[in-house]
């Protein structure tokens, strides 16, 4: 049976707290440090690949982290059934894979319309955190996050300097350690 609505994440979760939505967790590095390091949010972490939405699952629940949970699933079919308008406080992008050729390019996530649609479902001042490595990526990630509504409050185009504070992901670790270019953009909903 198809959900008719999305679900009451305040009984899923058991609890009350901002909600955040991961999209691509791959193996997990964010979502699990992320979750022990604030244990006030709710996180929801979307993965398409079996193997890893059910490792970082497992993982999340051998460490205690039951305010996070992970899907295993295409997140632009299902983020559409599971959350609502003004419901997310913040949502990751970390590394999206870059999709090189012309005819995979329709994977991408950060097509107009549905980075439209994502800033529908963030609260006002809400936060897209989007992260890559390829400066190709984060050039046309930022013109269409902008494009679509966002903010940035750097300027037009302007990427996001590194923030210590913020959990790396999986694959960030590995640019951090070799000090390998990322490219950071942080852009809030007016
Ligand atoms: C390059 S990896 C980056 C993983 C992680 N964010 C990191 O930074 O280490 C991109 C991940 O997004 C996942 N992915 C891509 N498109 C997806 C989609 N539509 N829904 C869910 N997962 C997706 C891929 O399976 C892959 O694990």
């Amino acid at each position: 049976m198809g959900l008719q609505e999305p679900p009451d994440w305040d009984k899923v979760f058991g609890k009350t707290g901002p909600l955040e939505l991961e999209i691509g967790c791959g193996a997990g590095g964010f979502a699990l440090e992320h979750a022990k390091k604030n244990p006030h949010i709710r996180s929801v972490a979307f993965e398409w690949r079996k193997k890893y939405a059910r490792e970082v699952a497992f993982r999340a629940e051998q460490a205690g982290l039951s305010h996070l949970k992970v899907i295993e699933g295409d997140a632009r079919m299902e983020v559409p059934k599971l959350f609502k308008p003004g419901s997310l406080a913040v949502i990751h992008l970390q590394f999206p894979d870059p999709w090189w050729k012309r005819a995979h390019q329709k994977r991408a996530i950060l097509q107009l319309e549905f980075t439209q649609y994502l800033l529908t479902l963030l609260e006002p001042g809400g936060r897209f955190d989007f992260r890559t490595d390829v400066q190709d990526v984060g050039e046309r990630g930022i013109k269409v996050l902008e494009s679509a509504g966002f903010h940035n409050p750097l300027g037009a185009g302007v990427f996001h300097p590194y923030d210590p504070e913020e959990a790396p992901s999986t694959r960030e670790r590995r640019y951090l350690a070799t000090g390998a270019p990322v490219y950071r953009a942080r852009l809030v909903k007016p």
